[in-house]
């Protein structure tokens, strides 16, 4: 909750279903299945995030022995996470196919009974889900599209494959000293804060603008040797001394890619997940990762780009496709384009 709140009455906040239909009151053809879809979504982060304030009681903590489709050991609350937003999303019946970190294949989902859902979500259940053993900030993202208009047949993945700029709807949620719904359809960005006590989330962060220009950077720069020559000079650039740009800027990287997302996007800065060693396209995925919170920065009046493009034109070939990722403040992201183009140079 945002400082304000202490001196409010929790009754003059708008809660997110309150919000969700005053918006969708604007589309006079609007049939409300949209709208369901974001509640089904937020009961979702609900239950996640009771699951998480419980994880130091019960057995919920550490990994299940297995490793996700990334090849990566997947922890107890990732598995748990992706569980239940299947579960909310199968049973509000407006979504027709899931794509999920957590699962080799989209998943198709067939209505009760009913006509199929007709959006597709595509989520990174919990994100930074290494973190949560020391108790810091995790999220999940999620990505929402619309069947392609000459869709026939029954659901593929290819369907899935759209690229990010037809995205109809992206938001993550942190589960962090508060826990915080940020999302977007394309028409501005908004920020809910669940309140415990009522179990809503309260519109705390209306119409979020990000900084044009930040002061912190967040990359892992123990990559540094494997980083391309651009970006090595990118970061000694940011870490010289200048008054006007108010360099050196500060490094914050948390290793929780929603929660620095979210720092840079409400105090301003560049996040970046480079092309390294180890991992030559990145680490990222476009699909649950990079194209959601792109969405958002881009409404918020933010960039992302993989370094040469911007991230929302890429054409997707495969669900669990990685990017190169340069994200946040519009003017930091600029630069280290700049200089991974050759454009820049230290002097
Ligand atoms: P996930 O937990 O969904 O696999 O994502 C982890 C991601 C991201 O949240 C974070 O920024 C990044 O991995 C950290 O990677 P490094 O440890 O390589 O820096
Ligand atoms: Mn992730
Ligand atoms: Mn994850």
């Amino acid at each position: 909750m945002n400082r304000t709140t202490a001196t409010r009455e929790l009754g003059q906040f708008k809660t997110l279903e309150q919000f969700i239909i005053e918006r969708q009151e604007s589309f006079p053809h609007s049939t409300g299945a949209f709208s369901r879809l974001l509640r089904d979504i937020s009961v979702a982060a609900k239950i996640v995030n009771y699951h998480m304030r419980r994880a130091g009681l019960v057995d919920i903590y550490g990994d299940t022995g297995e490793l996700n489709v990334q090849g990566e050991v997947q922890q107890k609350m990732d598995a748990l996470a992706h569980r239940e937003f299947v579960r909310a999303l199968r049973r509000g019946g407006e979504c027709c196919l899931i794509g999920s970190e957590e699962h080799a294949e989209a998943i198709p989902i067939r209505a009760n009974g009913g006509s199929d859902g007709k959006y597709i979500v595509l989520l990174d259940p919990l994100d930074g889900s290494s973190n949560i053993e020391v108790n810091v900030s995790v999220g999940t993202i999620f990505s929402i599209y619309r069947m392609p208009e000459d869709h026939v047949g029954e659901v593929t993945l290819e369907d899935a494959l759209q690229p990010g700029s037809k995205q109809v709807g992206a938001g993550y949620v942190v589960y962090g000293s508060s826990t915080m719904l940020v999302y977007t359809t394309g028409n501005g960005v908004n920020g809910f804060t669940l309140d415990p006590s009522i179990g809503e989330f309260l519109l705390s962060h209306p119409n979020i603008r990000t900084p044009k220009t930040g002061t912190m950077y967040a990359i892992n720069e123990g990559n540094y040797n494997s980083f391309e020559d651009g970006l090595k000079k990118y970061i000694k650039w940011c870490q010289r001394k200048d008054k006007a740009t108010g360099r050196p800027y500060k490094t914050r990287y948390i290793g929780s890619f929603v929660s620095d997302f979210h720092r840079n996007l409400l105090k301003g800065g560049i996040y970046i997940y480079p092309a390294t060693a180890s991992s030559p396209e990145g680490k990222l995925r476009l699909m649950y990762e990079a194209n959601p919170m792109a969405f958002i920065v881009e409404q918020a009046g933010g960039r992302a780009s993989d370094g040469h493009t911007p991230i929302l034109q890429k054409q997707p070939r495969e669900l669990h496709q990685r990017t190169p990722l340069y994200i946040g403040s519009e003017e930091m992201v600029r630069t280290a384009e700049a200089f991974l183009q050759g454009e820049m140079d230290l002097d």
